[in-house]
């Protein structure tokens, strides 16, 4: 797939200096992160700007026009998730603000919250956070606040937030369990409806192996049970298409900003009445039609009051242009050109006999992920990130990638007290993690061979070669004290 014209030329060809000095052309294996934005993206937001004018606000033409344009991408973002017709299209910044806005609704409503151990933190810690504060009626003075003593405020918080949030513990690969799934649910339904699971938080795609839980059978689980079903679809929607009449989802949540449009833009998909049933998650101008003499906030039951502000014009834009070129080229052959990558690097590193990996197959015996995560026996995963950018030019993620349990199991770390003294020390560097590299259209054959050939090299120079070559860094330091002593 010749995908170099999806893309503007600069951002393809951007070089970078080695640490030896010498200039490569850079290789983004980070997409799971953020994507290169798409070259039509770039230019129809660029037109755009020569036309825009308030969203929401004005009467003159450039204001119409923008307003027109802003909420047509609402209907454009629904067809591509497949919603139905009721359900609103709300736009957020990113998947977090949309968790945290989800979360806020839902905790004004009785019952749990069940999320997964592979769930991302931006997808489990907003339900903690928006149930523990919910039920919080702690305040403390100012002078506290002044002071930062306010431990036992946000303590209490969390700890009334994580009675409220169940989290299913994946099977030994990471995946679901639909029977356990469903115990869970009953086992809560028995206890009453403070106890009964209102929502099932589950990520569309895991950002640490790729894995696409059963979202369909999921759904009806959830909903035999009363609940709905919340699914994070930013590592999804990029490299697979959601049907939310068919795979009967309640909300979908993603990002813009990791399928090709840049500008900070995402949105919140689903359900029209739960998003009606509450005041609005931020409150401001461009929610309410009208302020009574008396104070009376007047409201409209409509998407347009969970726009609090100006609204990001521009990223809904972005989403518009990213949407229209994912459909055209088809997300199918995006995520079979992207697997077709994956299942050379997977094969290739696997050669390496120092390097684990922690994605596989699936039973067909194909790689169906965009991404693999793997480490180098005996170095520090942020290490073999940092070898790869100054020395290769290759640019990964390094560390937990915000699924800490992830990392503790693959790396079979019983207790973590150490972790946590280090942490409290305001030490990062022995948090456990692994090495991802990621893939999208902006990949080309030839960015395997460079990362197949960068680890193979480093895995034969051996940790302590690059522990006195980075001695430099503190963080290679601490864990060349923890594992190897000083010398
Ligand atoms: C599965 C998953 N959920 C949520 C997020 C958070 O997305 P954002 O940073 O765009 O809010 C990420 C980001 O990496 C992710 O991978």
């Amino acid at each position: 797939m010749d995908t170099k014209k999806l893309f503007n030329r600069k951002s393809l060809n951007y070089k970078v200096e080695l640490s030896n000095g010498k200039k490569v052309e850079y290789v983004n294996l980070d997409n799971a992160a953020t994507t290169t934005p798409l070259l039509n993206v770039e230019e129809g937001v660029i037109q755009e700007l020569q036309e825009y004018g308030s969203v929401h606000r004005g009467a003159g033409i450039k204001s119409q026009i923008s307003t027109k344009k802003f909420e047509d991408t609402r209907e454009t973002i629904k067809k591509f998730v497949n919603a139905r017709k009721e359900d609103y299209a709300v736009f957020v910044p990113n998947t977090t603000v949309g968790m945290n806005q989800l979360a806020y609704f839902f905790a004004n409503i009785k019952g749990k919250i069940m999320v997964s151990d592979i769930e991302h933190s931006s997808s489990f810690l907003p339900w903690i956070f928006q149930e523990g504060r919910h039920q919080n009626s702690f305040q403390v003075s100012l002078n506290d606040a002044l002071k930062n003593n306010t431990n036992g405020l946000n303590n209490k918080i969390m700890n009334l937030g994580r009675k409220k949030v169940i989290t299913y513990k994946t099977k030994e690969d990471f995946t679901f369990d639909l029977a356990s799934v469903e115990k869970i649910f009953s086992e809560q339904d028995k206890k009453g409806e403070d106890e009964k699971i209102k929502v099932l938080v589950v990520t569309g795609a895991s950002n640490v192996t790729g894995y696409k839980p059963p979202i369909k059978e999921l759904a009806k689980i959830a909903h035999n049970y009363g609940a709905l079903i919340v699914v994070d679809a930013c590592q999804l929607l990029q490299h697979e298409k959601i049907d939310m009449i068919k795979q009967d989802v309640d909300f979908v949540v993603f990002s813009g900003h990791k399928m090709y449009a840049p500008f900070g833009s995402g949105a919140i998909v689903g359900n029209k009445n739960i998003l009606d049933a509450f005041w609005p998650y931020q409150m401001g101008g461009g929610n309410f039609p009208y302020i009574t003499s008396k104070g009376e906030v007047l409201r409209y039951k409509n998407v347009q009051a969970h726009d609090p502000g100006t609204p990001n014009f521009v990223g809904a834009r972005s989403l518009y242009y990213s949407i229209k070129e994912l459909d055209k080229i088809g997300v199918d052959k995006i995520s079979t050109y992207e697997h077709s990558l994956v299942e050379k690097a997977y094969s290739e590193l696997g050669k390496i006999k120092e390097v684990v990996l922690y994605v596989k197959r699936n039973k067909r015996g194909v790689m169906d992920t965009s991404l693999i995560t793997f480490n180098i026996k005996h170095f520090p995963c942020l290490l073999v990130a940092e070898i790869l950018n100054d020395e290769y030019g290759i640019g990964t993620r390094a560390g937990s990638y915000c699924v800490y349990e992830f990392s503790r199991r693959i790396l079979n770390i019983k207790s973590d007290k150490e972790i946590i003294k280090a942490v409290k020390e305001g030490k990062t560097c022995l948090i456990p993690g692994s090495v991802r590299a990621s893939f999208s259209l902006v990949n080309k054959e030839d960015d395997i061979e460079r990362l197949v050939r960068a680890i193979s090299e480093i895995a034969k120079k051996g940790v302590k070669y690059y522990l006195k070559k980075y001695s430099h860094n503190n963080i290679t330091g601490e864990y060349r004290r923890k594992y190897y002593g000083n010398n």
